[in-house]
């Protein structure tokens, strides 16, 4: 088989469950890898890579919770890809999630992804790695100042991973485990042999020392660019940034009297009204801006209606409603209102989930 169709047979397997607690209360209604980065969701970018590593096929495992969002939304988008979704009962553990998807991987290798994992130099560099060398798996990993709080790899002197440990306590390498993951059809016993961990997880970790310990060979790949593992609302903010900041400019709506600096992702129908726009900024298809002024680094959700607000470096969702108000390093989820008091005098910082309403007391506005 050349290179090529060994690439095309993989399978992917995304990991799109799990409880998000750090995103709480946004991920009580809005599965975390569905937060839109950029100009969409972590989850699409987690796609759009697989697709770039030549694979055709993917099998995405949701949390009972995510499970109908995570399919509306691979049904509005065409990746290019085919999918089986999966739901995991329980979040225990990435081993479970990734057993769940076996009987639909059948003898081929596979593309473990997290789906809440975010890579700009993506995961194709790995898949060629892994297919060249035949090793049983293969481990994205990047050297990080803090090793104690990630799972950390120990690499002999050939380079062959040796030891995996999670967060050490006296780590013994600078390597820390990324998010993908590729595997020979051998991790399947691995997967099966292991018990949960000290805090009740079957852990990916363990499956691969247990393939380690039986001789398989396994491998590190290093990271190309740069990495966010979407975790809290820091790191979706920062993601958030990095991502429009590489976007290009391309504006489909309306704009009346109003200033676009900068990179503006302007969608279909959306329409800007006496603003001021500060890119990199992205405003989703429907949205409506006026009298207002926003970036650097927001992302408005198709839909939603800005008016009289001054609104930087945050993530506002579909058909949220924004009325006088400054806002800052926010996440909020969709259709929920936030109304000022008009005297933009006070800044927030807010993490709103979905359905919600928020009205400053002296609020002008019905
Ligand atoms: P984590 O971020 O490690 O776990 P989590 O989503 O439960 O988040 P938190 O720690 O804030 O509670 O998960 C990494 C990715 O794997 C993420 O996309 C969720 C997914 N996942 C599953 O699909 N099943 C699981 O059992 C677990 C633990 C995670």
């Amino acid at each position: 088989m050349t290179d090529q169709h060994e690439r095309q047979n993989l399978k992917a397997v995304v990991l799109s469950g799990g409880s998000g607690t750090r995103l709480r209360p946004l991920t009580y209604s809005v599965p975390k890898q569905l937060i839109p980065v950029g100009d969409r969701p972590v989850l699409g970018h987690v796609l759009a890579d697989v697709v770039a590593c030549g694979i055709e096929e993917a099998i995405i495992v949701t949390s009972p919770e995510s499970h109908e969002a995570v399919s509306q939304m691979v049904q509005r988008h065409d990746y290019g890809l085919d999918y089986s979704i999966v739901v995991q009962e329980q979040p225990n553990g990435l081993a479970a999630a990734y057993g769940l998807a076996i009987p639909y991987i059948g003898g081929s290798s596979s593309l473990l992804y997290l789906g809440d994992c975010l890579l700009t130099g993506g995961a194709s560099h790995l898949v060629e790695q892994h297919v060249a060398t035949g090793a049983d798996a293969t481990i994205m990993v990047t050297d990080v100042d803090d090793p104690s709080r990630y799972g950390i790899v120990e690499l002999d002197e050939a380079g062959n991973v040796v030891a995996l440990v999670e967060k050490p306590r006296i780590p013994r390498s600078n390597l820390a485990i990324v998010g993908v993951y590729a595997f020979q059809p051998t991790i399947t016993e691995s997967i099966r042999a292991i018990a949960p961990s000290a805090r009740g997880e079957y852990e990916i970790t363990d499956a691969l020392q247990h393939l380690v310990d039986e001789g398989g060979t396994v491998r590190s790949a290093p990271l190309n660019g740069w990495w966010v593992d979407t975790g809290t609302v820091a790191d979706v903010l920062a993601a958030n940034a990095r991502l429009l900041a590489e976007l290009h400019d391309s504006r489909s709506g309306e704009v009346v009297d109003s200033e676009l600096i900068g990179t503006v992702v302007l969608g279909e129908r959306a329409e800007v009204q006496a603003s001021t726009i500060v890119g990199p900024v992205c405003i989703s298809e429907g949205a409506v801006i006026r009298n207002s002024r926003i970036g650097p680094s927001c992302h408005v959700g198709p839909g939603a209606i800005v008016e009289d607000v001054h609104m930087a470096n945050s993530i506002v969702m579909e058909d949220t409603i924004l009325r006088s108000l400054r806002i800052r390093e926010s996440i909020v989820g969709p259709r929920s209102t936030l109304l000022g008091n008009g005297t933009l005098q006070d800044e927030i910082e807010v993490l709103v989930g979905s359905d919600s309403s928020v009205r400053a007391a002296s609020s002008h506005h019905g």
